[in-house]
């Protein structure tokens, strides 16, 4: 059984590497970002209140989202393991992760760190593009789509997410320093970390990432 955490940066590539990792050990993805879209396409009560901290580039609470996270891996059964993308993001969450980790019996693998430079970043977040239909995700420049505008995999429209406009990426940016990068050293104390040079391509960032779980 394989678990695994994978945190940086808004836009270091957490989800691109997230869905090659899931498929390469067959692991369960629970992202704390597509929960709360998908919540806010369907208009639910938790979609609402998201709402209002998403568009603005801000943290959703965390009593919402641990309570969200319990949930799944309360409900859930992962027989080859988990990958959790995006959470924990504040101190208070990874000490509510610990405690539920521990109630079940289970433990982290690694915790990897996709680190880019802020750049990079903002150049990324610029041209990325989403499906909202099946959450794959485009770059205009690096990683386009064969028909501009359209989803390879369903064929569907692509959009720019609204946190994805500059003002939100740059509010994302100074919350992410603030709030979760203090975990980069929570998760080196637990002798746990794994860093990876997130500005490099995407299979190379991959291969540097399979090596060091496997080396875990
Ligand atoms: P979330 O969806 O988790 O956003 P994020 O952490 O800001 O990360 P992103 O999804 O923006 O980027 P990514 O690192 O996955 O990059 P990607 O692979 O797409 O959360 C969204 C919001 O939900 C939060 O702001 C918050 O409001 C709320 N939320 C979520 N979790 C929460 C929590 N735990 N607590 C409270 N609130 C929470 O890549 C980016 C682009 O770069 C793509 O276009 C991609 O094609 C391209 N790319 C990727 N890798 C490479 C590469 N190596 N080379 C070239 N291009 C690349």
């Amino acid at each position: 059984m394989i678990n695994l955490l994978i945190m940086g940066k808004p836009g270091a590539g957490k989800g691109t590497q997230a869905k090659k990792i899931l498929r390469h050990y067959h692991l369960a993805h629970i992202s704390t970002g597509d929960i709360y879209r998908e919540e806010m396409r369907k208009e639910s009560p938790i979609g609402l209140i998201a709402k209002q901290y998403v568009s603005r580039g801000e943290l959703v609470p965390d009593d919402m989202t641990n309570d969200i996270v319990e949930e799944v891996l309360h409900t859930h059964k992962y027989p080859n393991g988990f990958m959790l993308d995006g959470y924990p993001r504040t101190r208070a969450q990874a000490e509510a992760l610990d405690c539920n980790l521990a109630r079940l019996g289970l433990k982290l693998t690694a915790v990897i760190n996709v680190d880019i430079n802020d750049e990079v970043l903002m150049h990324r977040m610029a041209g990325r593009r989403v499906c909202p239909n099946c959450q794959a995700t485009y770059h205009v420049a690096n990683h386009p789509p064969q028909v501009p505008g359209i989803c390879d995999v369903c064929g569907h429209e692509l959009i720019q997410r609204e946190d994805d406009k500059e003002t939100s990426v740059l509010n994302r940016l100074r919350i992410y320093n603030k709030m979760t990068k203090p975990l980069i050293d929570y998760y080196r104390e637990k002798g746990l970390l794994l860093v990876v040079d997130g500005d490099l391509p995407v299979n190379t960032v991959f291969k540097e990432i399979c090596k060091g779980i496997e080396e875990k």
